[in-house]
């Protein structure tokens, strides 16, 4: 199946590359201007399909024509658009007409009044992106990242994921006919790997963490060059769509953001996103220079980036011998980690390192109290919350917005432990 006709993807791609027609659906792309390395600063066009910066190696980032946006695209524009992340296609490199949706985005904001009195915070709040295809905050970048590879005649897809973003993968890529192949850690939870398997992607499975995948992922394209790879941060797409989640709090909180948000962090483009968007935001004059203060959540058992962060480095070395029960934060070393750390300084903010137990704890006080089934990863933010309260970095008058970044159902094991304790 085919998911433009050549008509079509040739239109959508003159669209992409500075188009003058007159139809909305196509004008949206209009207004994407380069994209410009986070490292060195060496700019590209957006054409043709790019991974990472030719000169350094870090990843490039999408830079949009803030002129000509700044006039057109007001929030007060945005009440009535569609309720899904696709509202902010004018900031997306791809048009909506081409997306392909699954209904992405715009998940609830959920004030939190149980758990809130306890801590001691009226203004607390979950974001809760296990409302999103397939279960996962995942669909964000995925749902814009396929879409804009398949714009570029992209035909095969593959990534080393620790699970939610395979699963986000093989669901967009069936989505718009594409092939996809996969590879994850042998101890990825089950639901991740069947539904892969569901929506007809190769999976192979490898011994060890998303190093180990990432490594045998990258040997067997050697051998298959067609795979484009979505690996975190190595295309500069899956970005776009995280970073949808900046706006939607700002919309949500009704033309503000919050003081402090808490982010479950593995490779980081959750919380790199939403610091783009703020960025962007001001750039459009929607806000001033005032930003939340980031929250980097980690396990203790794989805390790379939360070392870092004490240690005063810029960069975070390989975290060896990373083990948790939260699959998505087994991430010991991250293309993104001199970018989370930038964000977390310029924010005033800080970074956290949870057990798995607490981890454990607070699904179930969430459940309880709230009615919430997180993740082990979106508990890890109500645990570190829990901490931040402890000493008093969190103050009892701030809005506080922790991440639920996918559904506790993609864990059936942490489910029965979280039982059983
Ligand atoms: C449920 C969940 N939360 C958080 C993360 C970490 O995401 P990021 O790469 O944005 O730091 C992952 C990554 O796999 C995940 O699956």
């Amino acid at each position: 199946m085919n998911i433009l006709t050549s008509k079509e993807k040739r239109q959508a791609v003159n669209c992409l590359t500075r188009c003058h027609c007159e139809e909305k659906m196509h004008a949206v792309a209009e207004y994407v201007d380069r994209l410009v390395c986070s490292g060195c600063g060496v700019a590209y066009a957006p054409e043709p399909l790019h991974t990472v910066c030719a000169k350094c190696g870090k990843p490039l980032l999408v830079s949009y024509r803030w002129e000509a946006l700044r006039e057109r695209f007001r929030p007060d524009q945005l009440a009535g658009q569609v309720r899904s992340l696709w509202r902010y296609a004018a900031l997306l490199p791809v048009p909506f007409a081409a997306s392909r949706t699954l209904g992405e985005g715009w998940t609830p904001l959920l004030p939190q009044p149980r758990l809130g009195r306890a801590l001691g915070l009226p203004k607390l709040y979950v974001k809760d992106e296990s409302l999103n295809p397939g279960g996962s905050f995942k669909a964000r970048g995925l749902a814009v990242a396929v879409a804009a590879a398949a714009l570029r005649g992209v035909r095969h897809v593959g990534v080393a994921s620790a699970g939610n973003a395979a699963g986000a993968l093989a669901l967009y890529a069936a989505r718009m006919g594409l092939q996809a192949t996969i590879f994850l850690p042998e101890a990825t939870p089950e639901p991740a790997v069947w539904e892969c398997q569901m929506a007809g992607a190769e999976v192979h499975r490898v011994p060890g963490t998303i190093a180990e995948a990432g490594a045998a992922f990258e040997a067997y394209r050697q051998e298959h060059p067609d795979i484009f790879s979505m690996a975190t941060l190595r295309e500069p797409y899956r970005l776009e769509g995280k970073k949808t989640m900046g706006y939607e709090l700002f919309e949500q909180l009704g033309g503000r953001l919050p003081d402090v948000i808490l982010y479950p962090t593995g490779g980081g483009t959750g919380l790199i996103g939403m610091w783009k968007a703020f960025e962007e935001m001001e750039t459009l004059g929607w806000i001033g220079a005032e930003r939340p203060r980031m929250v980097a959540v980690q396990a203790a058992g794989c805390a790379p980036i939360v070392r870092a962060f004490h240690e005063g480095q810029n960069t975070a070395p390989f975290w060896v011998n990373a083990q948790t029960i939260a699959a998505g934060l087994r991430v010991p070393k991250a293309l993104g980690d001199f970018l989370i750390l930038r964000a977390l300084r310029e924010s005033g903010g800080t970074a956290v390192a949870v057990e798995d137990t607490e981890m454990l704890q607070a699904m179930r006080r969430w459940a309880q109290t709230e009615g919430l089934l997180a993740a082990p990863e979106g508990a890890a933010t109500l645990a570190a919350l829990i901490r931040l309260r402890e000493t008093g970095w969190v103050h009892p008058n701030e809005t506080v917005v922790l991440f639920n970044t996918a559904t506790a159902h993609k864990y059936p094991d942490v489910l029965h432990q979280a039982l059983r304790l």
